[in-house]
């Protein structure tokens, strides 16, 4: 039977999927990875880490990395990977005012809308004065087709302007998540409202399937 994520608790359920979704790595991890060239002696969070695999990826180009996850087993995982001294257990044991770049990837598309709220408070305690933080997430714009190359979805109908969840099945280890749709417009001003001022918005490549022309991810670059 399929496996289903429908809940942020349930992750650990396809944590050994995540850790293999090389479409997902080529299209996401790579785009960040390029952005952010040069990352020897930088302190790096990441924030909702998974299975550490960008994390993972960042060490070895020389960042201090830290990451930090909600889930216990995920954090397991980032231990053998990173070392007992990158994994960080509680939201409150994260230094503040410390990370030259924090990253969030693929977090606030599948929590509540309040979670979403405290994240971003979060990571902006958390960032250096003059760090930057990246969310990024699914792009919202792609909320109505119905296949990418990473996923079939199951789009409800629903406005774009109008906050709802839809279903998708990920291509790669054919598991079932909730996606939480929101707004660009949405986003921003949530970001926004917590003090923080939007410096870059960029997407991971284009390319065409089935006569769509498709981004998968759009980042947010902030500063505060
Ligand atoms: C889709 S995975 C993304 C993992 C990784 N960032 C990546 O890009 O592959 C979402 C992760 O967010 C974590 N998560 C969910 N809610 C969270 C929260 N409130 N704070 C921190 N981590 C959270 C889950 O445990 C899971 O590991």
């Amino acid at each position: 039977m399929r496996k289903s994520v429908n809940n942020q608790d349930q992750w650990a359920k396809v944590l050994s999927e995540l850790e293999e979704e090389y479409a997902k790595l080529q299209s996401y991890d790579k785009t960040i990875i390029e952005h952010l060239g040069d990352v020897r002696n930088i302190k790096v969070l990441d924030y909702g880490a998974g299975p550490a695999v960008l994390a993972d990826l960042l060490q070895n180009l020389g960042a201090q990395v830290k990451v930090y996850d909600i889930s216990k087993e995920m954090r397991e995982i980032a231990v053998e990977k990173l070392g007992r001294a990158a994994v960080i257990d509680r939201v409150n044991s994260i230094p503040k005012n410390y990370f030259d770049i924090i990253l969030c990837n693929l977090v606030v598309c599948i929590v509540a809308e309040e979670e979403v709220y405290q994240i971003i408070k979060n990571l902006r305690s958390k960032i250096a004065s003059n760090g930057k933080i990246y969310i990024g997430f699914c792009n919202p714009k792609i909320y109505d087709i119905k296949e990418s190359n990473l996923d079939y979805r199951f789009p409800i109908g629903e406005d774009y302007s109008c906050n709802h969840d839809y279903k998708k099945v990920k291509k790669e280890g054919n598991y079932e998540i909730i996606e939480r749709h929101r707004s660009i417009e949405w986003y921003t001003k949530v970001m926004e409202d917590a003090g923080l001022e939007v410096s870059d918005v960029f997407f991971t490549p284009e390319y065409e399937l089935k006569g769509f022309k498709i981004r998968d991810f759009i980042i947010f670059e902030l500063t505060k």
